[in-house]
Order: C-alpha cells, then sequence, then structure tokens
C-alpha cells in the first residue's frame, strides 16, 4: 500500500517538502502530465536508484511552437496524482506558468546550440531552448541528484546531457528505453490524438525502425533503404525525417561507418506529429539495442 504524494504547487511549498528529503537520494522524473506506461517505468527505473523520487507535472508553454499544440494537449491531472501515487512517489511538483515563469517569457534562455537546429528542431524552431530553459530551472528549483529521461525523445536527451557537461550542472542524468505497446507504437501522451485508422497507420514507424535494424549488418545504406521501404508504404504517415545518425553529433553516419548509430523518423500521422528511434549497432554482428553502451552518464556529482 502506498500513500498519495505530497502535491505542491507553489516554489515555497516545494522548498519546504524537499529539505525533507535526504541530499544526495532524490531522483526527479520531469513531465509534461498525461502520464502513460512510459513515464511510469521512468518513475520504477528511478526507484531502483534513490530512496526519494520526485515527479515534476508541467506543461511548459516555452517549448511549444505557435502553432502548436499546446491549448489541446491533453491534461489529466487526477489521472497522473494516481499513477504517481501507484508507483509510491514521494513528491509531485505540479506549478501553473505563473509560478514558473513570475516575470513572463524568459528574456535569458539556455541555447541548445547547433544540435537544437536539427531533425526535432529543424521543424520546431526554440523548441530546445524551450525546453532546456525549463528542464534548468526545474533542475535548480527540485535540488534533485539523479534525473531520468527516456531514449524516446533522443534529441532532447542529448541535449539535456550536454546541458549538464558544458555548463557544469551538478546532476546525474540516467536515460531509460523506450517503452511500446504491445504492437511496437512508442508510447506517448500524443497517441491519444490517434483515432482509428490513423493508430493503425502510427505503426509504420516503428515497423520502419525494426526493418532498418534488421539489415544492421550491412550497413548505413542498407538501413536507409530498409526502412524507407517500410515507411512509403503507409500513405497516412507524411514524413518529415528518417535518418541514421551518430549518436553524439546527429549528423549522418557514413558508408564505412561501423559501430553505434540512432536510426530516427519523425511522421505526420492525421493532425498529429510523431517520433520514434532505435539505437542500433552497424556492423558485424549488428541490429536493434535497447540503449546505447558508450553513453557516458555524465555523473558530476552524487
Ligand atoms: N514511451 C516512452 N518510453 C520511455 N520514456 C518515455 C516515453 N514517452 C515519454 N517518455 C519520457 O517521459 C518524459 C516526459 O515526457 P513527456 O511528458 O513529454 O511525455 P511524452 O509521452 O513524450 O509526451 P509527448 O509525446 O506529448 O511529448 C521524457 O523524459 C520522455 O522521454
Ligand atoms: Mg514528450
Amino acid at each position: 500500500m502506498t500513500a498519495t504524494p505530497l502535491v505542491t504547487r507553489s516554489r515555497e511549498e516545494l522548498a519546504a517538502a524537499r529539505v525533507e528529503l535526504a541530499d544526495g537520494d532524490v531522483a526527479v522524473v520531469m513531465t509534461m502530465g498525461a502520464l502513460h506506461e512510459g513515464h511510469a517505468r521512468l518513475i520504477r527505473t528511478a526507484r531502483t536508484r534513490a530512496r526519494y523520487v520526485l515527479v515534476t507535472i508541467f506543461l511548459n508553454p516555452l517549448q511549444f511552437g505557435p502553432k502548436e499544440d499546446l491549448s489541446k494537449y491533453p491534461r489529466t491531472f487526477d489521472d497522473d496524482v494516481d499513477i504517481c501515487t501507484r508507483e509510491g512517489v514521494d513528491l509531485v511538483f505540479a506549478p501553473t506558468p505563473d509560478v514558473i515563469y513570475p516575470d513572463g517569457d524568459p528574456g535569458v534562455r539556455i541555447s541548445a546550440g547547433p544540435l537544437g537546429d536539427v531533425l526535432e528542431g529543424q521543424s520546431r524552431p526554440g523548441h530546445f531552448d524551450g525546453m532546456l530553459t525549463v528542464v534548468a530551472k526545474l533542475m535548480h528549483l527540485t535540488r534533485g541528484d539523479f534525473f531520468y529521461y527516456g531514449q524516446k525523445d533522443a534529441q532532447q536527451l542529448l541535449l539535456i546531457r550536454r546541458m549538464v557537461r558544458d555548463i557544469d550542472f551538478p546532476a546525474t542524468v540516467v536515460s531509460v528505453p523506450t517503452v511500446r505497446e504491445e504492437d511496437g507504437l512508442a508510447m506517448s501522451s500524443r497517441n491519444t490524438y490517434l483515432s482509428g485508422s490513423d493508430r493503425e497507420a502510427a505503426l509504420v514507424l516503428s515497423r520502419a525502425l525494426q526493418a532498418g535494424a534488421d539489415r544492421a549488418e550491412e550497413g548505413p545504406s542498407a538501413i536507409r533503404r530498409a526502412a524507407r521501404e517500410v515507411l512509403i508504404t503507409e500513405p497516412l504517415a507524411l514524413s518529415d525525417y528518417l535518418v541514421l545518425v551518430h549518436p553524439s553529433s546527429l549528423e549522418e553516419v557514413p558508408e564505412w561507418y561501423r559501430g553505434e548509430a540512432l536510426l530516427a523518423v519523425a511522421a505526420r500521422v492525421g493532425t498529429t506529429r510523431l517520433i520514434d528511434n532505435f539505437p542500433v549497432l552497424v556492423g558485424p554482428g549488428g541490429g536493434g539495442l535497447e540503449v546505447f553502451s558508450d553513453v557516458p552518464h555524465a555523473a558530476l556529482h552524487g
């Protein structure tokens, strides 16, 4: 049996609750709400490492473009708290935008740099600056020791690791493999937008990635070709990008490349933009990987 976590709304409430948790033993899972099994996995993984788990629920306006889905984003706060209760979360921080941005949109922001301009950044200008700015703020406000992020958002995870390294945050970043529905669809809060035929069409993303990973031994062009051949079979999925890139530079890997690479896809299905990726090992003995083997945990502290 687990108790309902303490839900805090203001900076003062959070700070008062946070001092009750032992320093060095606090893991944080940041979310935008509309929690699903992917978030639950992050929470459970966090629990294996730290005595206390703090979940933030904040729909960050700064990372949404003017034409994006901020106003229709699913809001399921009571269900979110139920999931936090079930998963034994100790503390929830669920602020409104005026708590996080008391002076309105911040003039000073974290810049994602060049890695923030490619892939997702190309379709969503300013998205990663807005994301990193709130992540930095939430790292400060929660004073967490370990921060858990999903591999589903590979570019986000990479940029958070880079921020922590590049500007010396006292934080340890940990990644968690992508949680999928039984049929392969990567879990996402935005999947609730998918109607029957769109839900079916959305499967083409993971099927394309799988087809690519199945050809991993043959090299980059075989991987890309196999993935693309599957992706184009679905007329309801309008592909934005399908790439095989180096996991830390996000540059397309050359044909001679052998080693770990990120096979990533983004596509619009109906009005919903979906992303997915597989870490793959390219070359002899290659194939899909759960996670990258050589990603540093950026353990600068704790
Ligand atoms: N299927 C998943 N498997 C593992 N982690 C996930 C999954 N989906 C989301 N996460 C992680 O949960 C954290 C919070 O993500 P977020 O609240 O944006 O949910 P989301 O499902 O990605 O929503 P959306 O797709 O609308 O952005 C992030 O670290 C994200 O990578
Ligand atoms: Mg997300």
